[in-house]
């Protein structure tokens, strides 16, 4: 089985790496652990205590890995821990993914069936720290093209439970959980769809969720920091885009353990 323990954001600019950075320690308190500089990229790794969000900031969009999930400011890959590696990644290939990195990398790049970007990496790679109380990481979009392709591999490899599966408007959204994390795939009806293309054509992490203890006092730091509130009427989950340009959900706490119930 594997579990959600990473995050990683590619920012476009130096200005707008620094700039999240203290947008997400000042809204969120995602607080700074480390600084790294491997593979054509510098990372600011961040956590709330559990899940480590790396903010990379590539040389060059030339760069090997810069633009495997597209050009540009995107959501670049979550990174899964697993127990047993050798067996994870024969799994990752039976169910239709495609391993990218060297197999003796660390964290093992993988393309999903539905094209997104992820990566194995052994326990204990990002450790728990003290949790934020201003903000968890609870979730993670992805756009998906085939919901039955996408759901089985999540299943097969990584043992993610499904939780509930709702249709509105012909936007299908299934949410699975890893135990810990709420995993949602969204496939849409049509690019043009409401929503759809807020992170780019095709399949994409599409936005990444952050429970806070109040939604109000969230939100005025969210644009006293740089954010945009890309939609502001519902109580439970208020999308925003923060200033590395990539979408971020809002919702109370305990929001995706109440949905599952
Ligand atoms: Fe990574």
């Amino acid at each position: 089985m594997g579990r959600i323990v990473h995050l990683a954001i590619k920012c476009a600019s130096r200005e707008t790496y620094e700039k999240s950075a203290r947008f997400y320690k000042d809204v969120f308190g995602i607080y700074e652990t480390k600084n790294t500089y491997d593979r054509g990229h510098h990372s600011k790794h961040m956590t709330d205590g559990n899940i480590d969000l790396a903010l990379m900031l590539y040389d060059s969009e030339d760069e090997k890995e810069a633009r495997l999930a597209g050009p540009g400011a995107r959501i670049h890959h979550i990174g899964l821990e697993v127990l047993d590696r050798p067996s994870m990644i024969k799994k990752i290939e039976d169910n239709g993914g495609r391993i990218f990195s060297n197999r003796a990398e660390g964290a093992l790049k993988y393309h999903s069936p539905d094209g997104t970007l992820g990566e194995i990496v052994g326990v204990g790679r990002y450790i728990k720290k003290d949790m934020s109380p201003q903000g968890r990481i609870a979730h993670i979009a992805m756009k998906v093209n085939d919901m039955e392709v996408a759901t089985r591999f999540y299943e097969n490899v990584f043992d993610f439970k499904q939780i509930s599966t709702k249709t509105d408007g012909g936007r299908v959204s299934r949410h699975m959980s890893d135990g810990d994390t709420d995993i949602a795939l969204v496939s849409y009806p049509s690019e043009d769809a409401p929503e759809a293309n807020l992170a780019g054509e095709g399949p994409c992490i599409h936005h990444w969720g952050v429970e806070v203890p109040d939604m109000a006092a969230a939100l005025v730091k969210v644009r006293a920091h740089g954010g945009e509130v890309l939609a502001g009427a519902s109580a439970t989950a208020v999308k925003i885009r923060a200033p590395d340009g990539n979408v971020c959900e809002i919702s109370p706490n305990g929001a995706y353990a109440a949905a599952a119930v």
